[in-house]
Formats: structure tokens, C-alpha cells, sequence
């Protein structure tokens, strides 16, 4: 069955039901990874052109590897070295890309709107690998392949999202993505990086930490971008790991069974201890796994690629 649309673009776009089936379908991709050759023919012969416009380094390596266990040939393009850096615009680039009977974009671009625009232009499908602020649906999806694989179920979990929830598009995704499976999602950060008509979207929001840590059963850290102390978004880098931080002490309060996601890049000492990131109940490394296999997934409902072997 193939997925609602030609283009994954952000999590609106799907149905419960087209989430429940990437996956299921990731699943079943997941059992390559631990067979000696990592890989199936699906699909072969097909041509997969990563459009990095925007520094990345996981999310760019795991669609990298997900075409090629996929036997896909994968093309990447970054930003810097680029006929972009040269000031073509998007929309020369997708002409480009189109003429060279591509069979797939995965665009990362700094601009908000950008993946869909490109979408309207070419044929090929389009998969959003994060937009500026507006959204990263597939680390959403990889996340709740993470929550459910490790934990279980997502209907009624306690998700807490913590940090600089107005500039992430990680946050903005994963919210989407918790209220469709029926999580129950509470923001946690300061009132400079909490949207004012969040709430509206059917969140709890919290100011404070510490008010929280003992009822969710998922600590969600978001990346503090450090730019926002110089924009007076925030008082002091010290002060916002002081009541935000999630510390040592702060993990020891934490129900048995509860679980630390972060999807990286992680700024060890600020938002996260480093303790507590390499700690057991810390599930940033599975989400890395995790995200080969739901983009696998992804690109093989999108590209119809032929059945898992
Ligand atoms: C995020 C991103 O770039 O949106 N990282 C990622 O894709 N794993 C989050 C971030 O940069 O903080």
C-alpha cells in the first residue's frame, strides 16, 4: 500500500494508519542489520539525490545509508561546493535534478516551506529531511519507532519535550506525530522558547523542570541553540542548564523505566549531563539505528521499491 501522498513533507501529511505501516515496515527492514551483507536489492537501479543545503551530519549519513542497504545509487550534494553557493536558485536546481531522471530527493534547507516547494516542482517524490523552523518528520517518525520498540506502546505515554521548543522543528514534528498515536505531551523550557498559542495544539506546558520529572515516562531534550543567548532569548547558558538541564541529581528523581531521547547533535553540560547521555536509560543511541531503518522504510513506500527480502 502506498502512503497518502507522492511526498513526505510533514507529519500532517500522513494517517495514523500510514504511520502504523512505516513502522511496521521499518521493522521488518531493521532485521537486515544484522545480517553480514546489510542489504537488499529493493531498490536497484534507482537514484537517490540527498540535497544537504544545511550543515548535517546524522540525518544526512543515515538517509546516506539507508539508500544504499536499500541498493539504491545515492548522490550527495551539499550546500558549500554547490551551484547554490554560486546563488542558483531552488528552483534552477530542481530543474536540474529533474533532467537527470532522478528517482528521489531528500532536501534539508534552511528555509521554511522549502521542501514543499520543491515537491511542486519535480516528479519525483520528496522527502523533507528538516526545513528551517517548520519540520523534520522523519526524526519524529524514527522517534516513535524508538519509544516503541524500547517501551511499548504510545497510546497514554507521558512525553515531556524540553528546551527550545519555539525554533525546533524537531518539536514541531514529534508533537504532531505524539497526538496522532495519542501520547500526552507536556513542553518544558523557559517563556522566551515556548510559543505563546502552543497550548492550542493540546499540550501541557510547564516553566519548570523539576514540576514534571516525576510523572512522564519519556525525558525528550531538545538542543539549546546557543545563538539564542545572543538574540536575549535566554539569560545565561549557566542559568538555563541550572533549571533545565537534565543533571545527575535530576535523573536520580526519574521513575524506574523512564526513558532519554535527544536527537542529536548533543551539547553535553547544557542540556544534558554527559552521565546521563551515556547512561542505560538513555535511547540516543537506538534512535540513530532506529532512523536507518524508518528512512529505509520511508524511501521504499515513496519509491515503490519491490518487496522486502
Ligand atoms: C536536529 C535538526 O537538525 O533539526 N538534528 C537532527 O536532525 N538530528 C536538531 C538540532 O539541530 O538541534
Amino acid at each position: 500500500m502506498p502512503l497518502r501522498s507522492k511526498d513526505l513533507l510533514s507529519i500532517e501529511d500522513l494517517t495514523l494508519e500510514n504511520i502504523d505501516l512505516i513502522l511496521e515496515t521499518a521493522s521488518s527492514f531493521e532485521e537486515v542489520f544484522d545480517r553480514e551483507i546489510k542489504k537488499v536489492p529493493t531498490l536497484r537501479g534507482r537514484t537517490i539525490i540527498n540535497l544537504f543545503l544545511e550543515p548535517s551530519t546524522r540525518t544526512r549519513t543515515s538517509f546516506e545509508i539507508a539508500g544504499k542497504r536499500l541498493s539504491a545509487d545515492v548522490v550527495n550534494v551539499s550546500g558549500q561546493g554547490s551551484a547554490v553557493a554560486k546563488g542558483e536558485s531552488l528552483k534552477d536546481t530542481a530543474q536540474t535534478i529533474e533532467a537527470m531522471s532522478v528517482d528521489a530527493v531528500v532536501i534539508r534547507h534552511w528555509s521554511s516551506g522549502s521542501a514543499k516547494y520543491l515537491a511542486e516542482l519535480i516528479k519525483p517524490p520528496v522527502i523533507n529531511a528538516g526545513d528551517g523552523w517548520h519540520e523534520h518528520p522523519t526524526q519524529a517518525l524514527l522517534d516513535l519507532y524508538t519509544i516503541k520498540k524500547e517501551i511499548g506502546k504510545l497510546t497514554g505515554k507521558r512525553v515531556a519535550i524540553v528546551g527550545d521548543i519555539a525554533h525546533s522543528r524537531v518539536a514541531r514534528s514529534l508533537i504532531a506525530a505524539l497526538n496522532k498515536t495519542k501520547a500526552k505531551v507536556t513542553l518544558v523550557g523557559p517563556a522566551t522558547l515556548i510559543p505563546m498559542d502552543i497550548d492550542k495544539l493540546g499540550v501541557d506546558i510547564s516553566y519548570s523542570l523539576d514540576d514534571v520529572l516525576e510523572d512522564v515516562d519519556i525525558v525528550y531534550l531538545l538542543r539549546l541553540q546557543k545563538e539564542r543567548q545572543s538574540e536575549n532569548l535566554l539569560p545565561s547558558l549557566r542559568e538555563y542548564s541550572r533549571l533545565f538541564g537534565l543533571s545527575k541529581a535530576r535523573w536520580q528523581r526519574l521513575k524506574n523505566g523512564v526513558r532519554i531521547m535527544h536527537p542529536g547533535p548533543m551539547n553535553r553540560g547544557i542540556e544534558i549531563d554527559s552521565f546521563v547521555a551515556d547512561n542505560e536509560k538513555a535511547l540516543i543511541r537506538e534512535q540513530v539505528t532506529s532512523g536507518v531503518a524508518v528512512r529505509m522504510a520511508i524511501l521504499y513506500l515513496l519509491m515503490g521499491g519491490a518487496q522486502v527480502e
